[in-house]
């Protein structure tokens, strides 16, 4: 039996490739960047090819790294940035136009008009989902209306649409096998995630072919393997979730009321809900969380469209820190904000607001106010939208939060980690592993080939490296109460 697990970690600015052994140890890393693309003020796009090419990439440099040949690789697992959109030929194999990207806001004005004809009840008891340019179908609905051609060659049953995972398998497969899962299925606004099957409604609604759509396929089982062009033998490809479901499953919150928050770009909070789709009250989502074997699991999604992203602006934009690990420093050379907020909205708000208008708004200076003073609000803000996002889990799901479990590059920031655990007056708590979203997916491989033979089995992997206990004190609630403002302030200004 081969003895290592090969991971796809497909991400925004990044295609990653990790091999893991059985003890969920790594045994090697190869990452690539790829190209950024912004044609127009809030349009965000990436050249598919070059995400194809940057992911085989990598894996065939993790496999050489490691000393190893396909032959060691009992599977491989996929995990991917959700929502993004590819369409391709299936004739020619070559997308149609560059993917759009989950931030793109192009659609937005046509999300705004399909709320107004008051669609948002139905999408949401069908989807789980608010109606919101982050998500595919408006993004299809776009390339099927733009692109010269394309709608009648969807019409004729030539386009194919995916998610990044299903475009990399289908390629993986030599144009074979056209599938995604059901979590990623579950971020495109066209499928129902209490029937689990495309809904036809919707793709009226939207006016989407059902032939374009790839088949949905749980998150770990066997779907396909490897060309046998690409890598010396044929891998079997065993597992596949959407980047911020795989995290949940890699952080082992496999027991309802467990959470995780990711720290990347934006931040993802999900929490698993058990075998039942709770819908939210407090503006969250409602996602799929995984299905191995016959068993689905539920969770509820907040996601915050900016957090690391605001330390890069404070890099790029204002140029007061010279590489993000410096924020740290800059922020702890004063005590606190001294009423500083900074509500960075540059995309507009996403969860619990879903404001797609607001702006980023700067709220208290004086006279005395630094950059120091800014990088610690600009930290802070990550926390105090954490925050809201956890509120509103509790409120949805009635289950009092004890323990949040981190990940992503802002966690190794410990006044931040500080802070959270402060604001929320929850112990947060870092793993071992930090590729959480990696091994989520590669677990998912691993039980469906057998090299790990139950949830029970890998559970044990999980071991804390870091915890923050929460410091009480009542100063903690006027901060809070200082944030809600800035933030009505911003939507203030928005909406006037
Ligand atoms: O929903 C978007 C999310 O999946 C992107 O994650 O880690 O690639 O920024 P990441």
């Amino acid at each position: 039996m081969p003895n290592y697990i090969l991971a796809f970690d497909q991400g925004t600015t990044s295609s990653r490739a990790i091999l893991f052994d059985r003890r969920g140890h790594i045994k090697s890393i190869a990452q690539k960047e790829f190209t950024q693309i912004y044609p127009q003020p809030g349009w965000v796009e990436h050249n598919a090819n070059e995400i194809w090419s940057t992911q085989v990439g990598v894996a065939a440099e993790a496999i050489l790294k490691a000393g190893l040949q396909a032959t060691d690789i009992a599977a491989i697992g996929i995990t991917n940035q959700r929502e993004t959109t590819v369409v391709w030929d299936r004739r020619t194999g070559e997308a149609v136009c560059n993917a759009i990207v989950w931030q793109d806001r192009r659609t937005s004005a046509y999300c705004d008009s399909l709320k107004r004809q008051g669609h948002e009840q139905t999408v949401r008891e069908k989807t789980g989902l608010v109606i919101d340019a982050y998500f595919s179908a408006t993004k299809i609905r776009w390339i099927l209306d733009h692109v010269p051609g394309a709608k009648e060659k969807a019409e004729a049953g030539h386009l194919a649409f995916g998610t990044i995972d299903s475009w990399l398998i289908w390629n993986l497969t030599a144009r074979k096998v056209h599938v995604t899962d059901v979590t990623n299925a579950s971020r495109t606004l066209l499928y129902n995630i209490n029937t689990l099957t495309w809904d036809e409604d919707l793709l009226s609604l939207f006016d989407i072919p059902a032939s374009m759509l790839p088949e949905v396929r749980s998150s770990s089982e066997v779907v396909g393997e490897t060309a046998a062009s690409l890598f010396a033998a044929r891998i079997p490809i065993a597992g596949i979730a959407g980047d911020q479901h795989a995290a949940l499953f890699g952080q082992m919150c496999t027991k309802p009321g467990m959470v995780k928050n990711t720290y990347g770009t934006g931040c993802f909070m999900l929490m698993n809900i058990g075998d039942k789709p709770i819908l939210s009250t407090h503006k969250l989502v409602t996602t799929i969380a995984w299905k191995i074997k016959d068993e689905v699991r539920y969770a509820l999604e907040g996601s915050i469209f900016i957090a690391g992203a605001v330390v890069q602006w404070l890099r790029d934009g204002l140029g007061v820190i010279s590489s993000s690990a410096e924020v740290e420093q800059l922020a702890r050379l004063v005590k606190s904000s001294d009423g500083v907020y900074l509500v960075p909205a540059f995309a507009g708000l996403g969860a619990p607001h879903w404001n797609q208008h607001t702006r980023g708004t700067m709220v208290g200076m004086t006279r005395g106010t630094t950059k120091a003073h800014i990088a610690r609000a600009a930290l802070e803000s990550i926390a105090y939208q954490t925050m809201e996002v956890l509120s509103a889990m509790e409120a949805d799901s009635g289950i009092e939060i004890k323990e949040l479990r981190v990940d992503g590059g802002a966690t190794d920031n410990d006044l931040l980690m500080q802070f959270q655990a402060d604001i929320l007056n929850v112990r947060v708590v870092k793993p071992e592993v930090t590729e959480v979203t990696a091994i989520g997916a590669a677990y998912l491989a691993g039980l469906a080939v057998g090299f790990w033979q139950s949830v029970e089995d890998i559970q044990q992997q999980w071991n804390i490296s870091r915890q923050y206990e929460p410091a009480a004190s009542d100063s903690h609630q006027e901060l809070i109460k200082g944030w809600l403002r800035a933030v009505r302030a911003a939507k203030a200004w928005a909406d006037d």
